[in-house]
């Protein structure tokens, strides 16, 4: 089966070009001048539109326990929402139990995932349980394409690890190449807020926001910072949200130290008085670290720019408004964390384009090319390019949408960013060569999606 995706603007993360792209079976077989082809057994016409490669959303949590009740999402219908807004990988997160291994734990991830994804999927594994038995079988998880590892200096005694316990699995990081992925908020010190909070009688949402503050965020960095230096391991920090992160980010950076970060969607265009709602809303927003101050949306950006942040991920983890945010009425602290997003990243990022902060390159560079090469899919994902796997994404720049739960397909009752115009839609999205989204209809299916095992040292460029 060819595919022939004529008269488009091809956009990779070192420019954009007009060109042709020629699909044989599941990878991508030509990229060359147009009308250099004219025939095949199935012809995309993208005059007018840009051609991607398909999003990597390093950062999903579909099925996750989490606060007494899983994300709303599976791993069918999460993927599914991806693919509909222009994502054709996720990497999720399997979640170390305390007292459980990480093989088990792998197991069990890919019994939910197997055989359900729409589009292709990795792990990174969360370590909850540092100890001889942990540390070793944090190279069976290598072994098995998953090296990237989370780890926690929040939620103390559910996923929260001690500094001693970072250095440790820090140091097995550097011995086996892989990454330690970081939740940065200093959780200790955040308990007591929120139990002076709630001793108080401040129970309102807003409240997950104020005991949540910047100061402690930019600490546990900076402290997560320091450790990766002395133990020399590569470092990524997750959801960055507050410039106190960034400015420690940037300063790592600039003596020369292996130090990455993403952030995400939400903190690019939502901010604490999404939080201050009123009526229980703001529980919608909870999410950790928590919705900032508006002027931290404008450092983000420029960090975007300077790759003091080099990736967005949505960190999309949905739960329901009307059965799950609800377990935290009358105590913000028991509002299960997390946020839907998944579906609108590419959308959301190319409004960055639209208002001149991004250039077309850079948000292909921070959505697809750099997640594939930090985690070890680049050439196969990531790219446009002869060989690569055919994840593309036909992207109307001039359309319009307004997003909202009514129309989005997350499996979520609600939305973050319910009736926001914006400028841009997907209109067409192969994964590995197969049709997934096209004229407005979903024709992926479950179980298409396929395991991806990771490989560092696949990173060449
Ligand atoms: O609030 C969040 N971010 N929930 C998901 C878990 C995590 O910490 O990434
Ligand atoms: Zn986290
Ligand atoms: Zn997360
Ligand atoms: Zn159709």
């Amino acid at each position: 089966m060819r595919t022939l995706i004529r008269n488009g603007t091809v956009v990779n993360a070192g420019g954009a070009l007009a060109a042709d792209v020629l699909v044989d079976g599941e990878t991508i077989a030509a990229v060359t001048a147009p009308g250099l082809f004219d025939t095949a057994d199935r012809v995309i016409e993208a005059e007018g539109r840009y051609v991607l490669p398909g999003g990597i959303d390093a950062h999903t949590h579909m099925e996750m326990p989490f606060g007494g009740t899983f994300s709303a999402d599976t791993f069918a219908t999460g993927t599914t929402a991806a693919a509909w807004g222009g994502t054709t990988t996720i990497i999720d997160f399997a979640v170390q139990a305390k007292g459980t291994s990480l093989l088990s734990t792998l197991d069990k991830w890919h019994e939910k995932a197997d055989g359900h994804c729409a589009v292709d999927y990795g792990f990174h594994m969360i370590v909850s349980d540092v100890n001889e038995q942990s540390l070793k079988e944090m190279e069976s998880c290598i072994d098995a394409g998953v090296n990237s590892f989370k780890m926690f200096m929040a939620y103390p005694g559910v996923f929260y690890a001690t500094d001693g316990e970072i250095l440790r699995a820090m140091n097995k990081a550097t011995e086996t190449g892989s990454m330690i992925m970081m939740h940065a908020e200093n959780g200790i010190a955040i308990d007591e807020l929120v139990a002076d909070a709630i001793a108080s009688g401040r129970t309102d949402p807003v409240e997950h926001g104020i005991t949540r503050p910047p100061e402690l965020e930019g600490e546990a960095t900076s402290r997560a910072i320091r450790l990766a230096k002395v133990t020399g391991a590569p470092l990524y920090i997750v959801h960055l949200s507050a410039r106190h992160a960034l400015e420690a980010v940037a300063e790592a950076r600039n003596t020369g130290q292996n130090v990455f970060a993403e952030t995400c969607p939400q903190y690019l265009y939502l901010s604490i008085e999404d939080l201050a709602k009123p009526e229980f809303e703001g529980a919608k927003y909870v999410a950790s670290p928590p919705l900032r101050p508006k002027d931290h949306q404008a450092d983000l950006w420029r960090g975007l720019r300077t790759n003091d942040l080099s990736v967005v991920s949505t960190d999309h983890c949905p739960f329901c408004f009307k059965d799950q945010k609800e377990l935290g009425r009358g105590d913000f602290s028991k509002i299960p964390n997390g946020m839907p997003g998944v579906e609108h990243r590419m959308d959301l990022l190319h409004q960055g384009v639209v208002a001149g902060e991004l250039s077309l390159a850079r948000w292909v560079e921070v959505a697809s090319a750099t997640p594939a090469r930090m985690f070890g899919l680049y050439g196969r994902k990531g790219v446009i390019a002869p060989g690569a796997d055919a994840d593309i994404v036909v992207y109307d720049p001039a359309a319009t949408q307004t997003l909202s739960v009514e129309t989005h397909h997350m499996n979520v009752d609600y939305s973050a960013y319910e009736g926001m115009s914006v400028t841009g839609r997907v209109e067409t999205v192969l994964s590995r060569g197969s049709v997934v989204i096209a004229d407005g209809e979903f024709h992926g299916r479950e179980g298409h999606g396929k395991f991806l095992s990771r490989d560092l040292s696949q990173y060449l460029v």
